[in-house]
């Protein structure tokens, strides 16, 4: 069963999620992020920044791997996810740049981008810990509803409801590519440790299908049943459709401080 950790504010999702990377990378100086996109995790960067800054600690040998990007923008659009990782986390956190990596979209050379990725992210030795979000299709990366639970880094159609959400960071709908490269939800349950987070009722029912409803690929993030460590990090809004609320706030209560996240 997932955990479900309930806060009132994103900061303070932001400085749980922080405080539990920061002790992996204390334990692991060359610990490797599994990073997202979207407004979503944007507390927890801020917040890592902020310890940071508060407090110094060597960052310089961790490494990471962004979830997803989209096909036949350039790497330095302004909203290719390259540029949006390195602004929204590698910079503040003042993470090391050669060490990030991100799927790479360029339509030449696509056909092997998805194999590539996964060498990569094998070769780095797994992805300690993922930060994810979740769309209001349901999907966590860009793995719309349909996708394998086996599913690797591959090209993916992104479905007209995701384009419309992602139309705000570009001048135009029909800007907003079509296709994406995609960390797979296979890829997804490798990494060690999952931190989902959601805020705000439109994610009411994306949380409740991933958290308790049935498993599947129709809803993608249902694939966190299946996997032995997910930290599911969420305010009262994004939690309301969920019907066992009073037993994940009792465990919570009464979890023992040396377990963590
Ligand atoms: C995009 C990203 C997802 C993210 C989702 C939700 O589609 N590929 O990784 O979870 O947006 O975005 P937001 O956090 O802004 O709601």
């Amino acid at each position: 069963m997932a955990e479900v950790v309930f806060v009132d504010s994103k900061a303070a999702a932001g400085t749980l999620a922080a405080a539990s990377i920061r002790a992996l990378i204390t334990q692991k100086p060359d610990a490797v992020l599994g990073l997202a996109t979207g407004s979503t995790p944007l507390s927890v960067y801020a917040a890592l920044a902020a310890s940071l800054a508060e407090n110094p600690m060597d960052v310089s040998r961790v490494r990471g791997f962004a979830l997803d990007e989209y096909v036949g923008l350039p790497a330095d659009h302004p909203e290719s996810y390259r540029s949006v990782i390195t602004r929204d986390a590698v910079v503040p956190i003042g993470l090391t740049p050669e060490n990030i990596q991100v799927p790479n979209g360029d339509l030449a050379t696509i056909e092997t981008a998805g194999v590539d990725y996964e060498a990569a992210i094998r070769a780095a030795g797994g992805i300690d810990v993922q930060i994810l979000g979740i769309g209001r299709t349901g999907h966590v990366g860009f793995n719309e509803p349909g996708s394998s639970f086996a599913s690797i880094t591959r090209i993916k159609t992104l479905a007209e409801k995701t384009r419309v959400d992602n139309a705000r960071f570009f001048a135009s709908p029909d800007d907003v590519p079509i296709h994406c490269m995609t960390q797979g939800l296979g890829t997804i349950l490798r990494a060690r440790h999952l931190i989902l987070l959601a805020f705000g009722e439109e994610k009411a029912d994306a949380i409740a299908a991933a958290v308790e409803g049935p498993i599947t690929s129709s809803k993608p993030g249902s694939v966190i049943q299946l996997h032995p460590h997910v930290t599911v990090i969420v305010d009262e809004a994004a939690a309301s459709r969920l019907e066992n609320l009073a037993y994940y706030k009792y465990a919570w209560a009464n979890k023992h401080a040396w377990q963590g996240i």
